[in-house]
Protein backbone atom coordinates (compact mmCIF):
# COMPACT_ATOMS: atom_id res chain seq x y z
CA UNK A 1 0.00 0.00 0.00
CA UNK A 2 1.18 3.78 -1.31
CA UNK A 3 0.87 4.93 2.54
CA UNK A 4 -1.29 8.56 3.49
CA UNK A 5 1.20 11.14 2.59
CA UNK A 6 -0.67 11.46 -0.92
CA UNK A 7 -3.63 12.44 1.14
CA UNK A 8 -1.87 14.97 2.93
CA UNK A 9 -3.11 18.49 1.51
CA UNK A 10 -0.04 19.92 0.10
CA UNK A 11 -0.33 23.19 2.14
CA UNK A 12 -1.52 21.35 5.78
CA UNK A 13 -3.20 23.80 7.18
CA UNK A 14 -5.07 23.70 10.84
CA UNK A 15 -5.42 20.36 12.68
CA UNK A 16 -9.46 20.54 11.34
CA UNK A 17 -8.11 20.70 7.91
CA UNK A 18 -5.81 17.71 8.50
CA UNK A 19 -8.97 15.47 10.28
CA UNK A 20 -11.40 16.49 7.04
CA UNK A 21 -8.54 14.86 5.04
CA UNK A 22 -7.55 11.91 7.02
CA UNK A 23 -11.08 10.63 6.49
CA UNK A 24 -10.76 9.71 3.07
CA UNK A 25 -7.61 8.33 4.06
CA UNK A 26 -6.90 4.94 2.54
CA UNK A 27 -3.34 4.90 2.74
CA UNK A 28 -3.16 1.09 4.09
CA UNK A 29 -6.12 -1.74 3.97
CA UNK A 30 -6.81 -0.92 7.30
CA UNK A 31 -10.16 1.75 6.27
CA UNK A 32 -11.71 -1.13 5.09
CA UNK A 33 -12.83 -3.23 8.23
CA UNK A 34 -13.07 0.26 10.21
CA UNK A 35 -16.18 2.38 10.85
CA UNK A 36 -14.26 5.61 10.33
CA UNK A 37 -10.72 7.31 10.92
CA UNK A 38 -10.20 8.04 14.52
CA UNK A 39 -8.09 11.28 14.18
CA UNK A 40 -6.23 13.34 16.75
CA UNK A 41 -8.09 15.23 19.49
CA UNK A 42 -7.50 18.36 21.80
CA UNK A 43 -6.54 22.12 21.91
CA UNK A 44 -4.48 23.33 18.77
CA UNK A 45 -1.88 25.14 21.33
CA UNK A 46 -1.58 21.99 23.21
CA UNK A 47 1.77 21.75 24.67
CA UNK A 48 1.72 18.14 25.86
CA UNK A 49 0.82 15.37 22.93
CA UNK A 50 -0.42 12.00 24.03
CA UNK A 51 0.61 9.37 21.22
CA UNK A 52 -1.40 5.68 21.74
CA UNK A 53 -1.32 2.97 19.14
CA UNK A 54 -4.72 2.41 17.37
CA UNK A 55 -7.84 3.06 18.12
CA UNK A 56 -10.08 0.37 20.05
CA UNK A 57 -13.66 -0.75 19.21
CA UNK A 58 -15.57 1.95 21.48
CA UNK A 59 -13.12 4.78 19.87
CA UNK A 60 -13.82 3.15 16.19
CA UNK A 61 -17.84 3.52 17.00
CA UNK A 62 -17.72 7.46 18.15
CA UNK A 63 -14.48 8.26 15.91
CA UNK A 64 -12.97 9.83 18.91
CA UNK A 65 -9.62 8.83 20.61
CA UNK A 66 -9.42 7.27 24.05
CA UNK A 67 -12.95 7.16 24.83
CA UNK A 68 -13.00 4.06 26.29
CA UNK A 69 -11.99 2.04 29.26
CA UNK A 70 -8.31 2.79 28.40
CA UNK A 71 -8.78 6.75 27.72
CA UNK A 72 -10.62 6.57 31.37
CA UNK A 73 -7.70 5.19 33.11
CA UNK A 74 -5.47 7.45 31.31
CA UNK A 75 -7.41 10.86 32.32
CA UNK A 76 -7.43 9.42 35.81
CA UNK A 77 -3.46 9.09 35.44
CA UNK A 78 -3.28 12.67 34.11
CA UNK A 79 -5.13 13.89 36.91
CA UNK A 80 -3.26 12.56 39.87
CA UNK A 81 -0.04 13.00 37.87
CA UNK A 82 -0.86 16.32 37.76
CA UNK A 83 -0.87 17.77 34.02
CA UNK A 84 -3.53 20.05 33.24
CA UNK A 85 -6.31 17.85 30.97
CA UNK A 86 -6.92 21.50 29.15
CA UNK A 87 -3.99 21.37 27.72
CA UNK A 88 -3.24 18.49 26.02
CA UNK A 89 -3.84 16.85 22.04
CA UNK A 90 -4.40 12.81 22.24
CA UNK A 91 -3.81 10.88 19.08
CA UNK A 92 -2.41 7.60 18.02
CA UNK A 93 0.17 6.12 15.85
CA UNK A 94 -2.64 4.41 13.78
CA UNK A 95 -6.18 5.72 12.71
CA UNK A 96 -8.11 3.03 12.10
CA UNK A 97 -9.03 0.18 14.42
CA UNK A 98 -7.32 -3.30 13.37
CA UNK A 99 -9.12 -6.12 14.46
CA UNK A 100 -10.30 -9.49 13.20
CA UNK A 101 -13.86 -11.12 13.70
CA UNK A 102 -14.94 -13.46 15.85
CA UNK A 103 -18.39 -14.47 15.23
CA UNK A 104 -19.70 -10.61 15.96
CA UNK A 105 -17.14 -9.73 18.44
CA UNK A 106 -14.24 -7.66 16.57
CA UNK A 107 -10.80 -8.80 18.49
CA UNK A 108 -8.49 -6.13 18.66
CA UNK A 109 -5.24 -6.81 16.35
CA UNK A 110 -1.60 -5.16 17.04
CA UNK A 111 -0.92 -3.17 13.76
CA UNK A 112 2.09 -4.21 12.33
CA UNK A 113 5.13 -2.52 11.10
CA UNK A 114 3.23 -1.78 7.78
CA UNK A 115 0.48 -0.09 9.07
CA UNK A 116 2.92 2.27 11.53
CA UNK A 117 4.73 3.36 8.34
CA UNK A 118 1.70 3.64 6.22
CA UNK A 119 -0.19 6.20 8.73
CA UNK A 120 2.80 8.04 10.32
CA UNK A 121 2.79 10.85 7.81
CA UNK A 122 -0.55 11.77 9.49
CA UNK A 123 1.43 12.12 12.87
CA UNK A 124 4.57 14.03 11.02
CA UNK A 125 1.71 16.63 9.93
CA UNK A 126 0.02 16.39 13.32
CA UNK A 127 3.49 17.22 14.81
CA UNK A 128 4.06 19.89 12.26
CA UNK A 129 1.00 21.49 13.14
CA UNK A 130 1.30 21.23 17.40
CA UNK A 131 4.94 21.55 17.80
CA UNK A 132 4.67 20.22 21.35
CA UNK A 133 6.82 21.02 24.46
CA UNK A 134 6.19 17.18 25.73
CA UNK A 135 5.33 14.16 23.69
CA UNK A 136 4.09 11.38 25.91
CA UNK A 137 4.50 7.68 24.09
CA UNK A 138 1.86 5.22 25.20
CA UNK A 139 3.58 1.79 24.87
CA UNK A 140 4.93 -0.54 22.38
CA UNK A 141 3.57 0.67 19.06
CA UNK A 142 4.13 4.34 19.85
CA UNK A 143 7.39 3.86 20.52
CA UNK A 144 8.00 1.83 16.79
CA UNK A 145 6.29 4.52 15.22
CA UNK A 146 8.12 7.80 16.97
CA UNK A 147 11.54 6.13 18.26
CA UNK A 148 12.03 3.54 15.91
CA UNK A 149 11.63 -0.35 16.00
CA UNK A 150 15.26 -0.72 18.56
CA UNK A 151 13.15 1.00 21.51
CA UNK A 152 12.41 -0.55 24.08
CA UNK A 153 9.50 0.68 26.77
CA UNK A 154 10.30 -1.93 29.03
CA UNK A 155 13.69 -0.66 29.21
CA UNK A 156 13.58 3.36 28.84
CA UNK A 157 10.13 4.20 30.44
CA UNK A 158 9.88 7.13 32.64
CA UNK A 159 13.26 8.65 31.15
CA UNK A 160 13.50 12.13 29.67
CA UNK A 161 14.87 11.81 26.10
CA UNK A 162 15.25 15.36 24.30
CA UNK A 163 12.59 16.08 21.72
CA UNK A 164 12.97 15.72 18.70
CA UNK A 165 16.80 14.14 18.62
CA UNK A 166 15.37 10.67 20.06
CA UNK A 167 12.70 10.36 17.11
CA UNK A 168 13.53 8.03 14.92
CA UNK A 169 13.91 10.56 12.17
CA UNK A 170 14.23 13.69 14.06
CA UNK A 171 14.19 15.87 10.86
CA UNK A 172 10.67 14.87 10.38
CA UNK A 173 9.72 16.16 13.36
CA UNK A 174 11.73 19.64 13.22
CA UNK A 175 9.82 22.41 15.62
CA UNK A 176 8.90 25.72 14.63
CA UNK A 177 7.42 27.09 17.65
CA UNK A 178 5.13 29.80 16.57
CA UNK A 179 2.85 31.54 19.58
CA UNK A 180 -0.25 32.67 18.57
CA UNK A 181 0.59 36.32 16.85
CA UNK A 182 2.17 33.98 14.74
CA UNK A 183 5.75 34.99 15.33
CA UNK A 184 8.25 32.38 15.93
CA UNK A 185 9.35 32.35 19.22
CA UNK A 186 12.10 31.02 21.62
CA UNK A 187 11.69 27.19 21.76
CA UNK A 188 12.21 25.62 25.00
CA UNK A 189 13.92 22.50 24.93
CA UNK A 190 11.51 20.11 24.12
CA UNK A 191 11.52 16.41 25.59
CA UNK A 192 9.82 12.81 24.86
CA UNK A 193 9.21 10.08 27.78
CA UNK A 194 7.84 6.41 27.01
CA UNK A 195 5.74 5.10 29.32
CA UNK A 196 3.03 1.82 29.87
CA UNK A 197 0.15 1.86 27.30
CA UNK A 198 -3.31 2.29 29.82
CA UNK A 199 -4.81 -1.11 28.51
CA UNK A 200 -1.39 -3.02 29.91
CA UNK A 201 -2.24 -1.42 33.13
CA UNK A 202 -6.66 -2.59 32.67
CA UNK A 203 -4.35 -6.05 31.57
CA UNK A 204 -1.58 -6.29 34.47
CA UNK A 205 -1.54 -8.77 37.21
CA UNK A 206 -1.19 -5.93 39.30
CA UNK A 207 -3.29 -3.42 38.56
CA UNK A 208 -2.53 -0.82 41.36
CA UNK A 209 1.29 -1.58 40.95
CA UNK A 210 0.85 -1.12 36.90
CA UNK A 211 -0.87 2.15 37.55
CA UNK A 212 1.17 3.47 39.81
CA UNK A 213 3.79 2.84 37.41
CA UNK A 214 2.36 4.77 34.64
CA UNK A 215 1.47 7.81 36.93
CA UNK A 216 5.06 7.97 38.20
CA UNK A 217 5.96 7.98 34.97
CA UNK A 218 3.57 10.74 34.31
CA UNK A 219 4.87 12.94 37.10
CA UNK A 220 8.14 12.68 35.34
CA UNK A 221 6.83 14.37 32.20
CA UNK A 222 4.36 16.59 34.24
CA UNK A 223 8.09 17.98 36.40
CA UNK A 224 9.59 18.43 33.09
CA UNK A 225 6.67 21.57 31.79
CA UNK A 226 7.73 23.71 34.85
N1 LIG B 1 -6.01 2.52 22.92
C1 LIG B 1 -5.28 3.34 22.13
O1 LIG B 1 -4.09 3.17 21.94
N2 LIG B 1 -5.90 4.36 21.56
C2 LIG B 1 -7.19 4.64 21.73
O2 LIG B 1 -7.65 5.61 21.16
C3 LIG B 1 -7.93 3.78 22.57
C4 LIG B 1 -7.32 2.73 23.15
FE1 LIG C 1 -4.81 5.79 6.27
FE2 LIG C 1 -3.74 5.27 8.65
FE3 LIG C 1 -6.20 4.49 8.13
FE4 LIG C 1 -4.17 3.24 6.99
S1 LIG C 1 -4.64 3.30 9.18
S2 LIG C 1 -6.05 3.93 5.94
S3 LIG C 1 -2.74 4.94 6.64
S4 LIG C 1 -5.50 6.61 8.25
Amino acid sequence: APGAQQFIPPQAGTLAELRAAAAGCRGCELYRDATQTVFGRGDESARVVFVGEQPGDLEDQHGLPFVGPAGRLLRRAVDDAGLDPAHLYITNAVKHFRHELRGRRRIHQTPDRVHIVACRPWLVAEFARLGPDLVVVLGATAAKALLGPTFRVTRQRGELLPWPAAAEHPADFTRVPVDRAGTVADAPAARVLATIHPSAVLRADNQDVAYRGLVDDLTVAARALT
